[in-house]
């Protein structure tokens, strides 16, 4: 692997500083009150959504005995528009709790920090280096996404043990000093540069180090959640043939298959008794799974054979089809496999 010429962390913050954002309205700042409001209000929503909201708030509620003061109602209808309004309720409930359990200043670790109503262990991290330079580690979506990129971690966010493995790696590269620009690097690095759907790997600091760079892998990780799994669902077609042609049903408009050409479904028994047929022998196939997608079907086949002569099951709605000529006509994948499954049973 090609060396790194600076660590990790100081790539980070060289880029931040040059390339990095410099002139959102909460930086420049080391007021905590308006720290901690930016970073709530950045939790669940953009930057650009963000700042008229945020500067139209502090204008209306400048400090955090302001806030604490204000009728809940007014809090909710300064961030109505932002959404998430559990974030408003917590925000006033924090105010308050800030006045009457801190004495009106906010608490300067990072510990005491998510302690607070609304204020998880990341915005604590991001609201401590900011405001005070704390050394402690952010690990919000978009810092996760660079980590597992950067480091080939295979794990999926969210789960607990890639949480755990990316907790404590967003411990292990905390720079000694330069905490705000480290901290700030990893937001714009996310958010500008290492994005979801086409990081700039170009103009990427880390991408002499990077894995999924290396690799190519940059869709692939972070590693998404598995899908759910299917559904399963089965049924029986029954295969009728006289040696030379199958029977088919025409399916309903609606419901799968609609309007296709398909065995008649259902226990073999049933089925020769409402078509009027007697079958001299039936005998089970090879199950066949067929994936739909929003199921799984587990096809069982029987093919029952009856005598050549009795063609005289002649609803509208069914057909004999020459067993060659069946697979181009308008039947589905899996049965098209179906009837070369009887056309080698034949043999
Ligand atoms: N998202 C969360 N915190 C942020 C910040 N301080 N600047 C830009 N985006 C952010
Ligand atoms: Fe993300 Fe590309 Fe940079 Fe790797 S090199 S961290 S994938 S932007």
């Amino acid at each position: 692997m090609k060396q790194a010429p600076e660590t990790f962390s100081r790539r980070l913050i060289e880029w931040q500083k040059r390339h990095g954002r410099h002139d959102l309205p909460w930086q420049r700042t080391r007021d905590p009150y308006r720290i901690w409001l930016s970073e709530i209000m950045l939790q669940q929503t953009q930057v650009a959504t963000v700042i008229p909201y945020y500067q139209r708030f502090l204008e209306r509620f400048p400090d955090v005995a302001a806030l604490a003061a204000a009728p809940l109602a007014a809090v909710i209808e300064a961030w109505a528009g932002l959404g998430y309004y559990a974030r408003a309720r917590n925000l006033h409930r924090c105010a308050q709790r800030v006045m009457e359990d801190h004495g009106g200043r906010f608490p300067a670790t990072p510990e005491e920090l998510a302690g607070l109503p609304g204020i998880g262990p990341s915005t604590a991290a991001a609201i401590a280096a900011f405001a005070w330079g704390r050394r402690a580690a952010i690990l919000d979506g978009n810092v996760k996404r660079v980590f597992c990129r950067h480091f080939g971690i295979e794990g999926v966010p969210g789960t607990a043990a890639a949480d755990r493995a990316l907790w404590a790696l967003a411990d292990s590269l905390l720079p000694e000093d330069d905490m705000e620009a480290y901290t700030q690097g990893l937001m714009d690095l996310g958010a500008t540069v290492c994005t979801r759907p086409r990081p700039a790997c170009g103009l990427c600091p880390l991408q002499a180090t990077c894995v999924a760079y290396r690799q190519g892998r940059q869709a692939e990780l972070p590693a998404r959640r598995p899908r759910p799994a299917l559904p399963e669902r089965e049924t029986t077609l029954v295969l009728i043939s006289d040696g030379q042609h199958i029977l088919f049903e025409r399916r309903p408009p609606a419901g799968i298959w609609g309007g296709l050409l398909v065995p008649p479904e259902g226990e073999p028994a049933a089925v020769l008794a409402r078509l009027g047929l007697h079958a001299e022998d039936c005998l089970e196939l090879p199950p066949l799974l067929h994936v739909f997608t929003h199921f799984r079907l587990h096809i069982r086949p029987v093919l029952c054979r009856v005598a050549p002569d009795c063609h005289t099951a002649a609803e509208r709605n069914l057909e004999w089809l020459a067993i060659g000529l069946a697979p181009a006509a308008g039947v589905p994948t899996p049965v098209k496999k179906l009837v070369r499954l009887v056309a080698s049973a034949g043999d």
